[in-house]
């Protein structure tokens, strides 16, 4: 029968990981992790490996064993009955290989598909987190930068959120420091009246900033006026404030054009959130005497980096370092996240791997190595490329303004959808929002999937030309594989819904069986992709998933076979699976084409 509640079980790892578990502890008095993995060769669907440590644990001190394989026969005799697994076999050391059972599969997908999704969400073991991401600077260019983080930290919340864990999105704007008197005193200086003029003072703020910082280089009266305004700012006076919360505002809607466009949620809280936290933060590093004074400046010393972090620069000012660590205490204080995630270039992660240490040294975060909450992680990446090989930049300027770049993802997409639809016959079927928004589904979801599917760390070289592509791991062909599936079942005039009811899964064919594997391997996926921070483990399943439908579909005739209505529920299941995969990248999916 079909559970109609969402019990939790978890990934297919985690439900035989349990079975494991009530085995070994029949076996052995102390408590053993079971350790699960998928079968490589072709001798079963997972293996259990426990064996083979254990015996080197044993040897010597035990006469019920005579061979890891003696152990692995053991735990494979003490496995729970249990309807997942149809065989097991033990191979040389003790591996223990388990075959799945075809009826399981298709029961599991079958439950899937009347439950929802949702009935595949991991069960990961923190409950609420911060993701600290996109975070660019106030009136200083949003960069590709700030665009990788905010693509691979709206996924790494998604995933989160799917898991069921509480996701703080948190926006870490630069909006605080001292290039803010120079820009308010530039703004006193050349537009008197800005406060009617409102946000068409400024115009384009980054020529803004240019402007006020060659003033603030060429001119010392300047200077001099601007650091006293630095003061005058921090100290709270009314207009300071003032100017710097219009200056702030302009930068706003320009980095929410970029969000809006990316449908990314964000919470702001700047570094200016976190100031008032900064003395009692550091508070606690002094009862502790964890600060020194060195050069002038006071610091906290860590090992291993040759320089110690500074956290209050000789002229008395707070940095980014101290502004970190009072944010890091507000998060485990105030907001009680247990994971708090960083994204941003490898650049900055010797400045997190500093931080995240004196964090540690004042006890605020546990030793990394006993893998307990809270923890805190710094998700690094690589570069982005132009052709050239040289960090990217656009013709026009020396700076890629972001939404340009989206609007051009757009338009070519949009371009070659006409001319592909004109080729089919199909542009009459077609009003121009469709088209406009199919393209800003496939040209968004082309950045954004071109910059996931690498393991994040490396630098990767943008281009139109190989995002755009119809065919290899792009965006546009899974896009197209969902849209083709979904006309499938179109085609076949039958009613999923009714299919759902009456129709059972069966899994016949081995491109069957394969596939269907796969599907219910959707979790552990997701469930990975979240541990280990990495997007492009949910690319490649979502890539290998289109193969195996591709598999299937060659093999499997769909419509008009005997086997319609099981294969058309496949169909379903994957493009349920797919879909939810487009979701969890922050790409909208496509239905037709
Ligand atoms: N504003 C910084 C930058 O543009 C990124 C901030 C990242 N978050 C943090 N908590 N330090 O480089």
């Amino acid at each position: 029968a079909i559970k109609t509640d969402v019990e939790r079980v978890g990934s297919v790892k985690q439900q035989l990981s349990r079975l494991a578990k009530v085995s070994l502890q029949a076996l052995f008095p102390d408590e053993i992790e079971p350790l699960i993995a998928v079968c490589q060769a072709k001798f079963g669907d997972y293996q259990c490996n426990n064996a083979m440590g254990l015996w080197s644990q044993l040897k010597g001190k035990t006469t019920e064993f005579k061979n890891p394989n003696s152990i692995g026969q053991a735990i494979s005799k003490n496995l729970p009955q249990s309807e997942i697994i149809e065989s097991t076999s033990v191979a040389g050391p003790g591996f223990v290989n388990i075959n799945l059972s075809n009826k399981w599969i298709a029961k599991n997908i079958h439950n899937m598909l009347v439950n929802g999704i949702e009935q595949w969400a991991p069960v990961l073991s923190v409950t609420r987190a911060v993701v600290d991401f996109s975070s660019p600077n106030i009136a200083k260019e949003m960069h590709v930068g700030h665009l990788r983080s905010t693509i691979i930290g709206d996924t790494l919340a998604r995933m989160l959120e799917f898991s069921n864990v509480e996701v703080l999105r948190r926006n870490h704007v630069g909006d605080w420091g001292t290039q803010f008197g120079m820009l308010i005193e530039y703004l006193f200086d050349q537009f008197p009246n800005w406060e009617e003029a409102g946000d068409q003072a400024i115009g384009d703020l980054q020529a803004f900033y240019k402007a006020s910082k060659k003033k603030f280089d060429d001119d010392s009266a300047f200077r001099t006026r601007a650091q006293q305004a630095v003061v005058k700012l921090q100290g709270g006076e009314d207009r300071y404030r003032h100017a710097w919360q219009n200056i702030c505002e302009i930068s706003r809607k320009e980095f929410d054009l970029v969000y809006s466009r990316l449908q990314v949620q964000l919470e702001e809280k700047g570094e200016s959130f976190y100031n008032p936290y900064i003395p009692r933060a550091l508070e606690e590093f002094r009862k502790q005497g964890l600060i020194k004074e060195s050069e002038g400046a006071q610091v906290v010393e860590v090992e291993g980096y040759g320089i110690p972090l500074i956290v209050i620069k000789r002229d008395g000012g707070y940095n980014y370092a101290s502004t970190d660590l009072a944010a890091l205490w507000y998060r485990l204080n105030e907001e009680k996240a247990q994971w708090i995630i960083y994204v941003t270039d490898v650049g900055q992660q010797q400045h997190f791997d500093m931080f995240f240490t004196a964090a540690r040294l004042v006890g605020w975060l546990p030793d990394p190595s006993k893998n307990t909450y809270p923890k805190a992680s710094h998700v690094g990446f690589g570069l982005v490329l132009g052709q050239d090989g040289k960090r990217f930049r656009t013709r026009s300027s020396e700076v890629v303004r972001l939404v340009e770049l989206l609007d051009e993802a757009k338009q070519r997409c949009k371009a070659e959808l006409i001319k592909r639809l004109e080729d089919n016959g199909k542009i009459v079927d077609w009003t121009d929002d469709q088209l406009e928004s199919t393209a800003e589904a496939i040209g968004y979801g082309a950045v954004k999937y071109a910059d996931l599917k690498n393991n994040r760390l490396t630098n990767y070289t943008f281009s139109f030309d190989q995002m755009l592509n119809d065919k290899g791991n792009t965006a546009v062909y899974l896009l197209y594989a969902h849209a083709r599936i979904c006309s499938i079942i179109k085609k076949s005039g039958k009613d999923v819904e009714e299919l759902k009811k009456l129709g059972t899964i069966v899994l016949e064919h081995p491109d069957e069986r394969a596939l269907g594997l796969h599907l219910i391997q959707f979790a552990e996926v997701v469930e990975e992709a979240c541990s280990n921070l990495l997007p492009n483990v949910l690319c490649e399943y979502l890539y290998k998933l289109s193969e195996m439908f591709t598999g299937f579909y060659t093999s499997c005739q769909v419509i008009g076979s005997p086997e319609e209505a099981s294969r058309l529920l496949l169909c379903e299941a994957t493009a349920v699976v797919m879909r939810k995969c487009f979701h969890l990248l922050g790409i909208t999916p496509v239905y037709r084409i």
